[in-house]
């Protein structure tokens, strides 16, 4: 029997938007976000220059925000790098490491995605660790073997308490940008998979928020947010058009309110 969790939105917006857009789009949601139910947590993961004008448009409202990478270390000779406690200065909660772009163009190995795992929980922000199969993977039968690998190698360098700080988001690499979602059984296979391993490394850390990711639209969020393991969605193409956004949130709303009632 599963527990009843807040759902969770966040928004990837990758490598888009310039000024005028964002501040546009930052509206908007904040404005939209005002009238979601209680249940529902949004947040959005911007390109590290434009933190300050995030953090100027979305102070106060109910949408959190953060980055999409940091650096492995706190400070020092790494040029081009944007360290953990930097994004902390301009009020960032969140910081996604280990998503398959970075894994796959950046070369990050799971051993780098664990260490920046604990530097974005020494900085005090909550780190949304992405795993995630290649299709060659899945058709081989090695889904579990892989995200039980990348999730694992996090989970080995973290505390238990430690471990219950994070968020997980399960990200099918072939159903990234490509439109092809994930069935929601699917997904709720590979959430349950990854919910007994969290609760082998520690009970609290069998609670942790697990994302889905990979072309979620308004018309498939509601039925993947329905699934017991699923709390929410890590969003990328449908998070840079308020609309669209925003109806994901409505139906991350919809399900937790709906599980409220049972
Ligand atoms: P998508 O991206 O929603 O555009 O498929 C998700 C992600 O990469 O986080």
């Amino acid at each position: 029997m599963s527990k009843q969790r807040t759902k969770l939105v966040v928004g990837n917006w990758k490598m888009h938007g310039r000024l005028a857009d964002n501040a546009v789009l930052l509206e908007a949601v904040a404005q939209g976000a005002g009238a979601l139910p209680a249940n529902v947590r949004v947040g959005v993961c911007v390109p590290s220059p434009y933190l300050a004008q995030t953090q100027a448009l979305l102070d106060g409202s109910r949408v959190e925000w953060g980055v999409q990478d940091v650096s492995a270390y706190t400070h020092g000779a790494y040029t081009g790098e944007v360290a953990a406690p930097m994004a902390l200065d301009f009020g960032s909660r969140l910081a996604i490491v280990g998503h398959s772009e970075r894994r796959a163009y950046h070369r990050e190995s799971a051993e780098l995605v664990a260490v920046k795992t604990q530097r974005v929980l020494e900085a005090g922000l909550t780190p949304i660790v992405c795993v995630g199969e290649t299709l060659e993977e899945r058709e081989a039968g090695k889904t579990q073997q892989v995200v039980g690998v990348q999730l694992d190698t996090v989970l080995a360098k973290l505390s238990a308490q430690e471990s219950a700080r994070i968020i997980v988001a399960y990200e099918p690499i072939w159903a990234i940008g490509t439109g092809k979602s994930a069935t929601a059984q699917q997904a709720q296979d590979v959430h349950a998979f990854l919910r007994a391993r969290l609760a082998a490394k520690s009970a609290a850390a069998a609670d942790v928020a697990l994302l889905y990711g990979g072309s979620v639209k308004p018309d498939n969020a509601e039925e993947l947010f329905r699934q017991p393991d699923i709390d929410g969605g890590l969003i990328g193409g449908a998070s840079l058009k308020d609309k669209d956004f925003l109806a994901i949130c409505k139906a991350a709303g919809a399900v937790g309110a709906l599980s409220v009632k049972q």
